[in-house]
Parts: structure tokens; sequence; C-alpha cells
């Protein structure tokens, strides 16, 4: 009799307890595909914001116990720690294993040269107390020094570094972040190792649909982030739409749910995982709940509309540099 309320009760929470559906990537590996990001973004002079509390390692808390298996940080990010402690405490408790639980980190542009990528893994793994990460990224192809002077170093021979650090275990699996089409063919021209995963900006004002054509061409994974793009600005003139958008509140309406969720399922739409950041616990379990509906091919062409390569995340000032990935 207990036994059965005890099992009533499991399923009970695994109801609760959606769960994102998985990918298995180029290696065999597997992904839930959405994740929560955890960069704090910019202040409005331009600058890092600060990490100050524990908001990040509550966040992330929250996320696991709302189904969240998939964690997006970075080294530049200064929040590796609070992500570090938040799994360790859900381990402790018994709500995940580690095997459970996809952690993404970051090698940071001053950590190209070859020597520095294993220092730059080690380091990220010291703060987040793990032995080895799912998935790490080289965060931007572009290389410069602490003194943010720019380090030319090829990325060639920093992504061979990290294959290494995959042949070591230290990593499950290695990919790139903000590379162009062209970088993605001259890593898999030169080493034959074709990176697992990309993450880039995706989101209504920046939808990639060569870049995206490309990646399911060769089998690479794509993260998406940024998602929500503008949908949040008051600044009139980033490109539309606004979460009050006439358009997409239709779209959310006719479906029972919010904007930013009707945002989310459109980017798993496209094939990309996304990783929106909150640290609100009721944002953070609404973003995650978008896979009891589908949009149909009506609403798609209607959302499809607002790309127009609008990238959100400004990154100008490394246009001089000769691994400068974009256009404009
Ligand atoms: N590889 C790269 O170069 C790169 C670049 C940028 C970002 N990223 C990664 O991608 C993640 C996501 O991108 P992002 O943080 O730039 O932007 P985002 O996830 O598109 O937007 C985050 C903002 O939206 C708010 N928000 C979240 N859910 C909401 C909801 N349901 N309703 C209303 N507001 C909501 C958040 O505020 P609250 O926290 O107050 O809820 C926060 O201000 C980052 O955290 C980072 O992990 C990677
Ligand atoms: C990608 O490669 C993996 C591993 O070989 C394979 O299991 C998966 O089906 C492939 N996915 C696609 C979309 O081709
Ligand atoms: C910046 O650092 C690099 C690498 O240590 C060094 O070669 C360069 O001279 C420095 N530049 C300035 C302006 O300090
Ligand atoms: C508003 O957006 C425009 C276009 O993206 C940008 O150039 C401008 O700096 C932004 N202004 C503020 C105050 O954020
Ligand atoms: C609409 O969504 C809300 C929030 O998820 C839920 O509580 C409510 O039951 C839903 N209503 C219908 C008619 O499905």
């Amino acid at each position: 009799m207990l036994s059965r309320a005890l099992v009533g009760f499991a399923l009970l929470l695994h109801v609760n307890c959606k769960l994102a559906p998985v990918v298995t990537l180029n290696d065999g590996n597997l992904m839930p595909a959405f994740g929560l990001g955890t960069w704090l973004g910019t202040t409005p002079s331009g600058s890092l914001a600060p990490v100050e509390n524990d908001e990040v390692q509550r966040a992330v808390e929250v996320a696991i116990d709302a189904g969240y298996r998939h964690i997006d940080t970075a080294a530049i990010y200064s929040t590796e720690e609070q992500v570090g402690l938040a799994v360790r405490n859900k381990i402790k408790q018994g709500v995940i294993k580690r095997e459970d639980i996809f952690i993404t980190t970051k090698l940071w542009n001053d950590h190209h040269a070859r020597e520095d990528v294993p220092k730059g893994l080690d380091s990220s793994l010291r703060k987040l107390g793990m032995e080895y990460v799912d998935l790490y990224l080289i965060h931007f192809p572009i290389g410069t020094y602490p003194n943010m002077t720019d380090d030319h170093t090829d990325y060639l021979d920093t992504w061979r570094s990290m294959i290494e650090l995959k042949e070591r275990g230290l990593t499950r699996s290695v990919g790139v972040s903000n590379f162009n089409v062209a970088m993605l063919e001259r890593l898999t021209a030169e080493t034959g190792v074709v990176p697992a995963v990309l993450q880039v900006e995706i989101s209504l004002t920046i939808q990639q649909p060569s870049l995206l054509a490309y990646c399911r061409a060769h089998n690479i994974s794509v993260v998406g982030y940024t998602p929500f793009g503008t949908l949040f600005l008051h600044n009139k003139t980033a490109p539309p739409p606004r979460v009050d958008s006439p358009e997409l509140v239709a779209i959310a309406q006719r479906h029972n749910k919010t904007v930013p969720q009707i945002v989310l399922r459109y980017v798993y739409e496209l094939g990309v995982t996304p990783i929106p950041k909150s640290v609100k616990k009721s944002r953070i379990e609404q973003n995650l709940d978008i896979f009891d509906f589908e949009l149909s091919e009506e609403e798609r062409q209607q959302l499809s509309s607002y790309d127009q390569n609008y990238r959100s995340l400004d990154l100008s000032l490394w246009k001089h540099h000769p691994y400068y990935p974009f256009e404009q």
C-alpha cells in the first residue's frame, strides 16, 4: 500500500517534471534539445554585468527541479562556480546523477594558444567542481590577449588542442561558437573532426537559414543563443517584433501560451536548441513548457517574416580582426 502510494507520488513528480527531447550529436553523444543560459549580460555602459549574489546558483537549482538537463556557461560569464554548486547540490539531494545533466562551458579568447587551451578547461573544471564537461566550445574564432590587443593565433591550432581534450576525456564533445560556414569547412577539411555543435545567435530577427542548412547537411547540431532577440527591448530603433506585437499575441492566445513560449517553440522547430536565460523561477518554468504543442505552417510563415539578419549581440569591436566571422 505504502509502496504503491510512493510509486504514484513518483509518477506525479515525473509528470510535473517534463524533460526536453534529446538529440544525438555527430560523435554519438546525447544533448537535451533545450537548455538554461547563465550569462548575466551587460550593464547599460556595455561592460559585463557583475555576478554579485547567488542568483545563478538558485536559477540552476530551480531549473533542474523544473526538468532542465542542459546548462550553458562560459569562463567569461563568471558563473561557473555557481553552476557547479547548483549541480552538485542536486546530485547530493538525489534529484539527478552527473550523467543525467549536460554541461557546456567555453574557452575564452585569451586562451587560444595551443598550450593555453588545456589550462582554460582545467580552470573551468576546477570552478565547476567537475571531472569533465559534456561540451567544450571555442567561444569565438577571435583571439585576444588579456590586455585586449589581438592575438592572431589560428583557430585551427586552438581546435587541434580542443580535440586532444576530448581524447583525454576532459570533455565528452567539442564544438565552436560564432564561427561562419567557411570557418567550419576549414576545421573539417584540415582536421577531419567536424564540430559536434555550433552555438550562434538565433532569434526572430536572425534566423540564419543558410547556416542552419549547412549544419543540417553536415550533422552539426545548432544551439541558439539570445533566442528572445529584441523581444523585450524598449529601444524603438531595434527591429520588431516586440512581446506585445498583435501578430505574436494572436498566435500565443491560439495555443494558450505566452509570446516568449511561441518564440522558443519556433526556434526549436527550426531544429535549433534554445538556451534562454532567466533567473526568475516562473520564467524558468514557463520557458521549458513548450513541448506540448506545435505551430501551424501559417504561423511558422508569419514568424519567419521577421528575419532580417539583425544581431542583438554587437561584436563590431572585433571587426578589424582577421578572424572576425560576420558579414557586417
Ligand atoms: N556563445 C555566445 O557568444 C553567446 C552569446 C550570448 C549568449 N550566450 C548564451 O545564451 C544564453 C541566452 O542568451 P541571452 O542571455 O543573451 O538572452 P535571452 O535568453 O534571449 O534573454 C534573456 C533575457 O530575457 C529575460 N527573460 C527570460 N525569459 C523571459 C520570459 N519568459 N519573459 C520575459 N522575460 C524573460 C531575462 O530576464 P530575467 O533573467 O530577469 O528573467 C533576460 O533579461 C546566455 O545566457 C548565454 O548562456 C552565448
Ligand atoms: C548525426 O550523427 C549521429 C552519430 O553518428 C547519428 O546517430 C545521428 O542520427 C545523425 N543525425 C543526423 C540528423 O543525421
Ligand atoms: C599585450 O600582450 C601581448 C601578449 O602578452 C604583448 O605581446 C603585447 O605587447 C601587449 N600589448 C600592449 C599594448 O601592452
Ligand atoms: C538602439 O538600437 C539601435 C539599433 O540596434 C542601436 O544602434 C542603439 O545603440 C540602441 N540604443 C540604445 C540606447 O540601446
Ligand atoms: C492555459 O494555460 C494555463 C497555464 O499553463 C493553464 O493553467 C490553463 O489550464 C490552460 N487553459 C486551457 C484552456 O488549456
